[in-house]
């Protein structure tokens, strides 16, 4: 039988839970498509800096280039938040993505039909959304040289060079070949000498894809626009700063950060994990919504293993649950017929597979 092989990376505050709930719906799964996962826990974040002093152990690096794909739960809590900046939690994490050279990071934010009312947005601004924001995730201002501080000023720097800008616009265009053929590259470039380049490179490379359409915009009319109307965008390609807020942004339009899985790619080996954090305000009370995680599960079968059909059954699953009525806390008051746990999400979905 063919067997894969899984980093399973908890981390902090729900990280435990939700991730728990994503590996029995990946057993569910697995049980009834003739493989199997084996799975080992790996230390990172807060609590790989309280055993071991590092948020992100040697070992962890090590262990994950072995396996076929890495599991992520969340990472940082209040407890961590006054340690220096390299021994936080986010440090271990933005080493990782680094280590691991994931720097495309695929954030879907698509809107379920039965959750068009939970959104803060119109129903029928948010109905039928489905973009995806392709994020650079190894670059820009968030490892950019020069950077530091002293008593009166902070820098950092926002760089990119030709050939990062190079491959995650490959990866836009590959992603929106196989969707509605449409990128929207998003930058400063009115602004800044590094959006100039962007916008430039994306230009070059587009020509390679002459059945996408491309389309620029800056950043902040695009934060507008995905407010206004979201249903204009396919594939959204953004460095790495403006991607994590737009990335935010447009998880809101699904009504609950709780529901949206995310990927991180490169040559080596993907990290999948939902986009929300690590809510330490309700860790351990079992009310956190394990979908995002089981969504990111989806997503290892299908851009890691190539299991698509398994894929398919859990994001079938998980429209099911959702349908049928079934919410956790977050998601409370939207037409609920029953509110779950968090471990009961997991198990509904589980169960809708297995049927
Ligand atoms: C994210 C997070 C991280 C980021 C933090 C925790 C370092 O906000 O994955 O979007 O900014 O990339
Ligand atoms: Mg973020």
């Amino acid at each position: 039988m063919k067997s894969y092989k899984i980093a399973l990376i908890k981390g902090d505050g729900i990280g435990p839970e939700i991730v728990d709930e994503a590996v029995k719906v990946l057993d569910a799964v697995a049980s009834c498509s003739g493989f199997n996962f084996t799975y080992e826990d790996l230390l990172m974040g807060g609590c790989a800096y309280d055993i071991t002093g590092d948020p992100l152990p040697q070992e962890t690096i090590t262990k994950s280039l072995q396996s076929d794909a890495v599991l992520f739960g969340a990472i940082g809590g209040e407890k961590w938040d006054n340690l220096p900046r390299e021994k936080r939690p986010e440090s271990g994490l933005l080493r990782f993505r680094k280590e691991l050279g994931v720097y495309a990071n695929l954030r879907p934010a698509v809107v379920y039909d039965e959750l068009a009312n939970a959104s803060s947005l119109k129903p029928e601004v948010v109905r039928g959304v489905d973009l995806m924001v392709v994020r650079e995730l190894i670059g820009g201002i968030y490892f950019g040289e020069p950077k530091g501080r002293d008593e009166e000023r902070g820098w950092n720097t926002m760089v990119y060079s030709r050939e990062e800008i190079k491959r995650i616009a490959h990866q836009a265009f590959q992603i929106a070949m196989n969707r509605s053929k449409r990128v929207c590259s998003i930058d400063k470039a009115n602004v800044l000498d590094v959006s100039q380049l962007w916008r430039e490179t994306v230009e070059e490379v587009a020509k390679e894809y002459p059945e996408v359409e491309l389309t620029h915009m800056y950043v902040d009319n695009a934060a507008m626009q995905l407010i206004r109307d979201p249903k204009q965008f396919d594939v959204m390609l953004t460095g790495n700063i403006f991607g994590d807020i737009l990335s935010d942004e447009a998880s809101m339009l699904s009504g609950s950060i709780g529901l949206l899985p995310s990927a991180s790619v490169g040559a080596k080996i993907g990290v999948y994990e939902p986009i929300h954090g690590s809510a330490p305000d309700i860790a351990g009370q079992g009310i956190a919504n394990p979908i995002a995680t089981i969504a990111s599960a989806s997503m290892m079968l299908r851009f890691a293993l190539g299991e698509n059909e398994a894929a398919d059954k859990i994001d079938n699953a998980i429209k099911k649950a959702l349908s049928e009525g079934y919410r956790t806390q977050d998601l409370a008051q939207f037409d609920a017929k029953e509110i779950c746990s968090t471990s009961e999400m997991g198990s509904i979905i589980a169960n809708y597979i297995e049927r």
